[in-house]
């Protein structure tokens, strides 16, 4: 079994991100989304509702599940009888901090390998970062991420005009 771990804060997962997957999906035979439990962050959505989120989007396919993790990501990896970590890659800014983190990653276990896939070009720009920004400042997020975040960044904003 080929079984590839993709880590992330997802706050939220976009279409970039969905992107990776469905195209992890023929070359590996199990997936798991892996979302980092991270008590620093202030994050838009808490965990629960992001695996809620990548729960309901995965739910099609059986051989992608979500998890959440704390600690290191190569711990997680090896508990989860995994050998590769997937990492999608935008543009050459990324490029510092990814290889950073792979190489970091090898230095802790060497059986785990990072594969780096190219972004789609119409998804290049977007991060959660910016879906957070323009969330904020009230912009359009339709076609930039999947709808069960859709559907809860409106009710966030509904909340918060009440
Ligand atoms: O989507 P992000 O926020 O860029 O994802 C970063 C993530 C979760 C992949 C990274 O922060 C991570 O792997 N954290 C776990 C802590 C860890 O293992 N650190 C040491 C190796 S860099």
């Amino acid at each position: 079994m080929r079984i590839a771990v993709y880590p992330g804060s997802f706050d939220p997962i976009h279409n970039g991100h969905l992107d990776i997957i469905h195209r992890c999906r023929p070359i590996f035979d199990a997936l798991v989304v892996a979302v980092l439990r991270n008590d620093e962050k202030q994050p838009l959505f808490s965990v629960r509702e992001r695996l809620e989120m990548i729960g309901e989007l995965l739910d099609p396919y059986d051989e992608c599940r979500v998890e959440s993790f704390s600690g290191l990501l190569v711990d997680f990896v090896r508990e989860a009888d995994a050998g590769v970590v997937v990492r999608g890659l935008r543009a050459v800014s990324d490029f510092e901090y990814e290889v950073q983190m792979a190489l970091m990653n090898r230095r802790l276990n060497d059986r785990v390998e990072t594969v780096f896939m190219a972004a789609k070009e119409e998804y290049s720009y977007v991060s959660s970062r910016l879906v957070k920004e323009v969330f904020f400042l009230g912009g359009d997020l339709e076609g930039l991420v999947p709808h069960p975040v859709l559907t809860r960044l409106g009710a966030k904003r509904r909340r918060s005009r009440q």
